[in-house]
């Protein structure tokens, strides 16, 4: 291809962590950074796509050339990479809380005293990646990732069955690796094809070879 092998072509990319509010002050979060899922989009859009980024709540800027779409709950992220459909290539990079809880209270919730802590009923979130990977509208490419603490490759692929994508890409995200929040990745790319160990790396360039292989997998496609 050209020197912009992504021009045309539409991804929508989902990024950091989700904020599920328990009541207007306190929430439920985890320690996704944004920084790959940032770099993804960042490294499309230099390829000339037109990138739609859902974000959750990160401390990190918006890259450049990238329209930016900012939520805070997982509900929330649905519905904007739904309303981004259609597009060529979906990464579903978000480290989405699986669970919100069931009803926030519209108020703060009081300490009173002598009563017990109040309990924290759980709902399930939409499982975003699934809902796109088996979407009437799927995108040609679908790409998760799965973090784990063990059994990588097994949990990988069966993600990539169950939630329809073409590509997991798995990491071992056990404290020890220092991968998040950290600026190094290790990923194994997980395939129809089978699995591709990829070398430990700055996660700009995971997210280099990641969007050279759209490229190259929607150039192929084409081709038939
Ligand atoms: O949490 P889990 O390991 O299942 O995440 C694997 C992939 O699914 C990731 O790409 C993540 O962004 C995506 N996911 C999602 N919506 C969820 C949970 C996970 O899009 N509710």
């Amino acid at each position: 291809g050209g020197a912009k092998p992504l021009a045309g072509r539409k991804a929508v990319v989902t990024s950091g962590p989700t904020h599920e509010p328990i009541d207007p002050v306190r929430y439920i979060a985890n320690r996704s950074s944004g920084k790959q899922g940032h770099a993804i989009a960042a490294a499309l859009a230099r390829l000339g796509a037109d990138v739609t980024l859902v974000s959750g709540p990160v401390t990190i800027p918006d890259p450049t050339g990238v329209n930016v779409i900012h939520v805070e709950r997982a509900e929330e992220m649905r519905d904007a990479v739904l309303a981004a459909l259609p597009a060529d290539v979906a990464v579903m990079v978000a480290a989405v809380a699986d669970w919100r809880v069931a009803s926030a209270a519209g108020n703060k919730i009081k300490k009173k005293p002598g009563e017990a802590p109040p309990p924290l009923q759980l709902a399930e979130n939409p499982d975003i990646l699934k809902t796109v990977g088996h979407h009437a509208n799927r995108p040609k490419l679908v790409v998760g990732f799965a973090a784990e603490t063990e059994n990588v490759a097994d949990n990988g692929r069966s993600k990539l069955e169950r939630k329809g994508a073409d590509y997991i890409l798995a990491n071992d995200v056990s404290p020890a690796t220092g991968i998040m929040g950290g600026d190094r990745n290790r990923v194994k790319l997980i395939s129809a094809d089978g699995n591709d160990d990829w070398p430990e790396m700055d996660k700009e360039a995971v997210a280099e070879k990641l969007a050279a292989l759209i490229a190259a997998e929607l150039e192929r496609r084409e081709q038939g």
